[in-house]
């Protein structure tokens, strides 16, 4: 893949998730460490939507552990049932959370995050790690994030 990554003008969210789908399968066919490619995919989305935090936790057991991710300090282990990432690992489902400060348990890993949307990447049927996209506003994922980024985490799924 070019190393610049094409993002259309228009603003349109729908719109530049369409242009990133076949940019992230190119980027993920050449090359098979799970390393580079997780933080390439982190690279991509916050270059793209600019939101403020997005990262990969993986699964250790019963714990999720931080993997590659742009943002600010994060905390590195989640168990099992725990905040929102624990708790998408457990159900093993996708978690949109419009307001951070209602959900039970929400782990604030910063104040700034007002939203979040967490999305498991599954292998043979098992939850091998979890994408998190935190916003700084609030309500700021809908169903057209969640649809694309279980399709990224799809992609993502073959470098595990
Ligand atoms: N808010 C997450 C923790 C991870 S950070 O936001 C980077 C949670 O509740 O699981």
């Amino acid at each position: 893949m070019a190393e610049n990554l094409y993002i259309p003008e228009t603003g349109n969210r729908e719109d530049i998730y369409a242009a990133l789908l076949p940019q992230i399968s190119a980027l993920l066919s050449g090359e098979h460490d799970r390393i580079a490619n997780l933080a390439n995919v982190t690279a991509v989305l916050k270059e793209a939507f600019g939101f403020f935090w997005v990262g990969f936790y993986l699964v250790q057991g019963d714990e999720l552990v931080l993997g590659p991710f742009q943002g600010t300090l994060a905390c590195t282990r989640i168990r099992k049932g725990k905040g929102v990432c624990g708790t998408a690992f457990e159900r093993a489902e996708t978690i949109l959370v419009s307001d951070v400060n209602a959900f039970p348990g929400h782990i604030a890993c910063s104040s700034v995050s007002k939203s979040e949307i967490v999305v498991p990447v599954f292998k043979e049927g098992a939850v091998v790690a979890v994408l998190d996209v935190d916003s700084e506003w609030p309500a700021n994922f809908s169903q057209t994030d969640r649809n694309y980024l279980e399709k990224i985490c799809e992609l993502v799924a073959k470098t595990f």
